[in-house]
């Protein structure tokens, strides 16, 4: 049989060119390794630079009693000690020499007065830890890791959605996707994959990721046999824009907060202060390293109750919109302006500290933040499960198939600290890259039938060979109406049954996606091919969801709205059975290690 599609080889190849698959990239190639990367949209447009406030490292350049240690134990405590302990680990442990790394490379981040890396105060962290570049810390990121790896000669292909895994035995040996420009087919053989496609923010109405972030990974690799976990854990950051409706969702970063922005209420009430957790006191504060004050919350460690984590925060905004406390479109008001009761010239600082809010602000929704508060409310930022992965090696269930980034699961428990992902691609990514190449120089490559990969060139063609059926669009439509509504900030059992019935619906018309036209520049039949995974991840998120029958970090429930005892001894994975359905299954948390629960206990 002839062959309907173009073949490539790599001992390495990657799926997903954000921080997590640049830096993969780069370790892999830098071991000699002939390394491949895919990506579904252009270089440089990853979500990665919606982390804008920075990236967290305990390198003490603020306040010298940072350490890994303390570091460690905010993660698992941010996580609710759901977290894959070894991975909060070996991320406290190794973050700062990442960080280190990146300036070495290139990177250009805000500096102390001694020239240090400047670090700032970040949801859930003890101590000013987010080494940033003003608030476009992932764009620098981006930028530094392109520049690098754009010399080791990697080969980018650009445009190019995967939508199959295939294997040969056990072993996961290729990838089979399309361009999206032509709609040429493509295959990718590989002795390994990694896979780093980031989250799955699309699947609700409201959210700060772009149209890449179907949860293609997620798909990807829960199709190829490989378990998914936590996948009822979502953060919902509690700053998104709610206004104008166009922009609504766009991600204000924390680092507004950080900076010493302040939430208020319609009455002009800082309801943070309400029901804080005892560590949060109100007093006044010198941030020495401007040389200003603001009235912070926790006086050890001048931060703030906007500074709780996002968790937290997000629900306390969800409260004071329900209570008729919200401002006029649904949200909250967000106000760093008022910092120039503490600080001279507080417009240029400002203007400084936050430029991409500044002109975000101007920009889309003409308010001056320097003047006038922003109207905010919850967004869906990120999500904390993913492929199951070994924490040293970041391979997943399956043979050869690795996963690093946002797509991979376990670091960040029930709920994730802004500034954790950052440096989660950097550590991940950098060991992703390093043992899929060791893996890839141990083994030959796989094989694969051109009678399969034709058929899944047939299979892809369906949505625009059909001469009729529904609006892809349509669908995807609904399904975000549906999460958004019944698997969102807050759940109960009979939402999230009726959720995952409704899925089911979805997938049923899903087969009858229309696509008119050809295959080339055809959004639509994109949009159909997306569909499959923006299910697979909706119907993993609802029966992970429905089955912790407790509250706890980016998981709330409103018909069981405490934590229990039993629900900090298990994580939640799915896994596709032989007959194609989804199980779930509870596994018992990665017990912690001595050293690790007195680290837990000293720093608590
Ligand atoms: O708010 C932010 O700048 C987001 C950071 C993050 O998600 O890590």
């Amino acid at each position: 049989m002839t062959e309907r599609f173009k073949t490539h080889e790599y001992d390495v190849l990657i799926i997903g060119a954000g921080g997590a698959g640049l830096r993969a990239a780069i370790e892999a190639s830098s071991t000699g390794a002939s390394v491949g990367v895919v990506c579904k949209s252009l270089l440089g447009k990853a979500h990665t630079v919606m982390a804008e406030g920075g990236m967290a490292a305990s390198m003490g350049n603020v306040d010298d009693r940072d350490n890994w240690k303390v570091h460690f134990a905010d993660t698992m405590r941010g996580g609710q000690y759901l977290n894959n302990c070894e991975m909060a680990e070996i991320h406290a442990r190794e973050a700062g020499e990442r960080v280190l790394e990146l300036e070495a490379w290139g990177a250009l981040f805000d500096r102390t007065k001694e020239g240090k890396i400047l670090q700032r105060n970040f949801g859930g962290h003890k101590y000013p830890r987010l080494a940033h570049v003003g608030d476009r810390t992932g764009l620098e990121m981006i930028r530094t890791l392109q520049d690098h790896g754009i010399h080791q000669g990697i080969d980018f292909h650009m445009e190019v959605t995967v939508t199959n895994l295939l294997k040969d035995g056990d072993r996961v040996v290729a990838a089979f996707g399309y361009e999206r420009e032509k709609g040429r087919f493509m295959l990718y053989k590989a002795k390994a994959i990694v896979i780093a496609t980031g989250g799955i923010g699309r699947a609700f109405k409201v959210t700060s990721n772009s149209w890449e972030y179907t949860g293609d990974g997620h798909a990807l690799a829960y199709d190829a046999g490989a378990d998914l976990i936590d996948m009822e854990f979502v953060q919902f950051h509690p700053t998104g824009m709610v206004w104008p409706p166009s922009v609504r969702g766009i991600l204000v970063t924390e680092g507004v907060r950080g900076e010493g922005g302040i939430l208020t209420n319609s009455e002009g009430k800082r309801f943070m202060f309400e029901d804080v957790p005892p560590l949060y006191v109100s007093s006044t504060a010198d941030n020495e390293e401007e040389g200003w004050k603001y009235v912070t919350g926790d006086k050890e460690a001048n931060r703030p109750p906007e500074l709780l984590t996002r968790d937290h925060v997000a629900r306390k905004i969800v409260k004071e919109v329900k209570a008729g406390r919200g401002s006029p479109h649904g949200g909250a008001f967000l106000n760093i302006a008022w910092i120039k009761e503490h600080i001279k010239d507080s417009e240029t600082h400002i203007k400084k500290k936050l430029p991409s809010m500044y002109h975000q602000f101007m920009e889309l929704a003409e308010v001056d933040i320097t003047k006038d508060p922003m109207e905010v409310g919850p967004t869906t930022h990120y999500v904390m499960g993913g492929i199951r992965v070994n924490a040293e090696s970041q391979m997943s269930t399956v043979k050869g198939l690795f996963a690093c980034g946002e797509c991979a699961a376990g670091l960040h428990g029930a709920n994730r600290l802004g500034g954790n992902s950052l440096s989660d691609l950097l550590v991940f990514g950098k060991r992703a890259g390093e043992f899929a190449s060791k893996f890839a120089s141990e083994c030959e490559y796989g094989n694969i039938g051109t009678n399969e990969v034709n058929a899944l060139v047939t299979e892809s063609l369906l949505p625009v060979d059909r001469t009729e059926g529904e609006n892809p669009y349509k669908i995807q439509e609904d399904l975000q109406e549906t999460m958004q509504d019944l698997a969102g900030i807050s759940r109960c059992d009979e939402e999230l049954k009726t959720a995952i019935v409704r899925i089911g619906e979805y997938a049923v018309r899903s087969t009858t996606a229309y696509a008119p036209g050809n295959r080339e520049y055809n959004p639509g039949w994109h949009t159909a091919l997306d569909l499959h995974n923006l299910l697979v991840v909706s119907e993993a998120l609802c029966y992970s969801a429905m089955q912790r029958t407790e509250s706890r970090g980016g998981h709330f429930r409103s018909d069981f709205p405490e934590k229990t005892e039993e629900g900090s001894t298990y994580n939640t994975v799915v896994r596709r059975k032989n007959d194609g359905s989804m199980e779930v299954e509870r596994v018992p948390v990665i017990p912690q290690s001595d050293e690790m629960r007195a680290i837990i206990e000293e720093y608590k």
